[in-house]
């Protein structure tokens, strides 16, 4: 089974009102655990590598961990680059046979991103690739960023639509309200959800019908795993995430396309940290990375049931 890209994904997403999970990726197990609970939800997904990914990994052995899962599950399965920093690493990962490429050029100036974001489009174009691109600035720790929240910015809806036509790009991150990391929210979780119809609308005013935003940062984190890196050693205190209700409400407007890394690794370190607690004999690594590896499936399909909506998706 080939990978895909996320045309066909987002086409019945948006038409579906539900969203096709985006999970970040560094190792087998995580890959597994997500494409395990894809398959018994016969749902579509997006696994998706950063660049620390790539550099702790390799596009070389992401590529072929990702290929072998969406040959044993036949599930479809997107291999989506997160948060591309340069036309260079773009271009690596479109020649590594990735079918999706974000390029995150939301800290350039306006005329900026456009251009470099319409380089990346056509050479992606050309080889049968999708793009995402970014506008407005999330706050929070992206790779080696770590974005102050007085120096974030939500998306312009005109600039957006602007930047769609200009671009040509496939699918859009906006900035409403979301931040990466596990510390979201100070006060009240909320987003901004009359900036994301208002985005809409403008798309649709220039005959864009249909097009798939992105939300970043849209981890809920989980107490249950916060509770757990605690009590067994771990060191978090006010972390706060997205619920899933708004997450829902997202799911049902023009979000294709939902990011979560934050709780796949609350899931994974919440797990090792027990297992070696708990199993004090134990060293062989296969003990507490397969509970990691349970825990971690448990996780994606509660999201696949509770919050994205994508069960079935593969129909
Ligand atoms: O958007 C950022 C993701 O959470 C990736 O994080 O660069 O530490 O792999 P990472
Ligand atoms: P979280 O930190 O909320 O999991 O967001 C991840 C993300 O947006 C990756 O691009
Ligand atoms: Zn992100």
């Amino acid at each position: 089974m080939a990978l895909v890209t996320t045309k066909e994904m987002f086409n019945k997403a948006f038409e579906g009102k539900y969203a096709i999970g985006a999970f970040n990726v560094n190792n087998m197990e995580s890959i597994q655990a997500i494409a395990w609970a894809c398959k018994a939800n016969n749902s579509a997904v997006i696994l998706q590598v950063s660049m620390s990914a790539l550099k702790y990994a390799g596009p070389k052995y992401l590529r072929a961990m990702v290929e072998a899962a969406a040959e044993e599950t036949g599930i479809d399965i997107a291999l989506h680059l997160d948060h591309g920093p340069d036309f260079d690493s773009v271009k690596l990962c479109i020649d590594s046979g990735f079918t999706s490429v974000m390029f995150d050029g939301s800290h350039y100036d306006y005329e900026e991103n456009v251009a470099k974001t319409a380089e990346v489009v056509e050479y992606a174009h050309s080889r049968g690739v999708v793009v995402e691109a970014e506008l407005g600035v999330l706050a929070g720790v992206e790779d080696d960023v770590n974005v102050a929240e007085e120096n974030a910015t939500y998306t312009d809806p005109d600039q957006a639509a602007d930047f769609v036509k200009r671009t040509s790009v496939d699918s859009l991150a906006i900035a409403i309200g979301t931040s990466h990391g596990a510390y979201k929210f100070k006060g009240e979780a909320k987003l901004d959800f009359a900036r994301l119809e208002s985005i809409t609308a403008k798309l649709e005013a220039i005959g864009i019908h249909n097009f798939p935003i992105v939300l970043h940062g849209a981890s809920s984190v989980d107490e249950e795993a916060v509770n757990t890196c605690n009590e067994f050693g771990g060191k978090l205190s006010g972390a706060k995430g997205v619920p899933a209700e708004i997450l829902r409400k997202a799911c049902s407007m023009a979000v294709c396309k939902i990011n979560m890394d934050t709780d796949l690794r609350l899931a994974m370190t919440a797990a090792i940290r027990r297992s070696l607690a708990q199993k004090p004999e134990n060293f062989d690594p296969r003990g507490y990375l397969k509970d990691a590896r349970d825990w971690m499936q448990r996780l994606v399909d509660d999201k696949i049931k509770n919050v994205l909506g994508s069960a079935d998706s593969m129909k």
